[in-house]
């Protein structure tokens, strides 16, 4: 890439950036990226809100899992010891849940340079209060009591997160709910880049982003089948602080017992029952045949004969044949030698993933007329 011909000033750049993007989409699966914020085990909300969807893309895409352990430091800057574990942790779950890392990347922020940088040039293309009013970003706030003493960083990683996302220049964001005002938030960074330093005329559909000249393809934001797993309280969002979450490395007899805490308030066994409470919104998630879970709506909506016991029995049968190959696939990794085998595998992952981030931070400096030189750091 260092031979490519000194190029300056935006519109110039335009002829460059449609060649980028042609190469890479012409040679290789088309990217997906998405990642977790390291704060603990993963649950099922997890799995049904993105994870489920991240390990079915694996066949079709080239895939990035970004571990965004410099956005847990926006809050949790004083327990440098706790990310690091919640990090190693994290990784375990998404290969226990069949994250294959011959296929897919496993990248650590903290080590994807391009990111950072990236991060500064975007912060210029978002006015400051177009970030302040991010709602993820407001929930955030008001759900852990950050006040008005969060760091400087934490609306940052906002910025932050459009840097992860169009480093890989992915077509696709597979995300939970929650965090889709980020990935529109990403959206116009990406359209503001391509029209500012690559000439794309502002009028141009999203999808002929790259079509027009653009580095940046305008990525999509992929909402798992399930966007709001209700917890085993029966009333709020599926959360591991609110201890209503079934973890992926639960052994059974914990699934069991957490299941049947699940309320719906019904009597008994031939009370009519209402199909759209808590525990239906898990025989929908959890129970895979979808005839049976037709033929459970229609006993329980009658009150036939059929208890609340029993369908937490059944759906408890359902999530333990969904994570008992987890539960196998966790074993190599568990103690020293497991982690490092995780440790491994990040490394593995985070080189790969430099290299794509790495071309995208170049082209991005090229159209920017930022390409004096080419990088040339050496340590010492
Ligand atoms: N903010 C996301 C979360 O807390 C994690 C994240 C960081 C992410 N960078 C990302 C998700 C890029 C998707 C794409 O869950």
């Amino acid at each position: 890439m260092s031979t490519a011909p000194p190029v300056t000033g935006g519109a110039r750049n335009a002829s460059l950036c449609v060649l980028m993007s042609q190469t890479t989409s012409q040679l290789e699966r088309p990217r997906i990226l998405t990642g977790d914020t390291p704060t603990g085990a993963l649950h099922l909300g997890h799995w049904v809100g993105s994870l489920e969807n991240r390990v079915r893309l694996q066949d079709e895409y080239e895939c990035y899992f970004l571990l965004a352990n410099m956005h847990a430091f926006t809050t949790r800057a004083d327990t440098p010891g706790d990310i690091r574990r919640d990090t190693i942790e994290i990784v375990c779950d998404w290969l226990a849940a069949g994250i294959d890392p011959e296929r897919s990347c496993v990248v650590l922020q903290t080590e994807v340079p391009a990111i950072a940088e990236l991060s500064w040039f975007f912060a210029m293309l978002l006015p400051f209060n177009r970030v302040m009013r991010n709602p993820t970003l407001k929930t955030e706030i008001d759900s852990k009591g950050l006040g008005d003493k969060y760091s400087f960083g934490f609306p940052m990683y906002a910025v932050g997160q459009c840097a992860d996302i169009l480093a890989f220049r992915p077509v696709c964001v597979p995300v939970g709910e929650d965090q889709v005002a980020h990935i529109e938030m990403c959206r116009e960074v990406a359209r503001r880049f391509n029209q500012m330093y690559c000439g794309v005329d502002p009028k141009t559909e999203d999808a002929d982003y790259p079509g027009a000249g653009g580095l940046f393809p305008i990525p999509q934001a992929l909402v798992g089948r399930v966007a709001r797993l209700v917890g085993v309280d029966g009333v709020q969002k599926m959360s591991k602080s609110l201890g209503n979450a079934v973890l992926l490395s639960d052994d059974p007899k914990t699934v069991k017992k957490k299941i049947n805490r699940i309320f719906t308030g019904r009597q008994s066994p031939t009370e009519p029952g209402d199909t759209s409470n808590a525990l239906f919104q898990w025989v929908e998630a959890f129970v895979p045949d979808a005839g049976r879970v037709a033929e459970l709506k229609d006993k329980y909506a009658r009150g036939a004969d059929i208890g609340d016991g029993h369908i937490k029995a059944e759906v408890a049968d359902c999530v333990n044949a969904l994570l008992e190959p987890m539960r196998e696939r966790r074993k190599a990794f568990e103690g020293e030698a497991g982690e490092r085998k995780v440790i491994e595998i990040i490394r593995d992952g985070t080189a790969r993933a430099n290299a794509v981030a790495e071309e995208t931070l170049w082209n991005a400096k090229r159209s920017m007329g930022l390409d004096f030189f080419a990088r040339d750091l050496r340590a010492r």
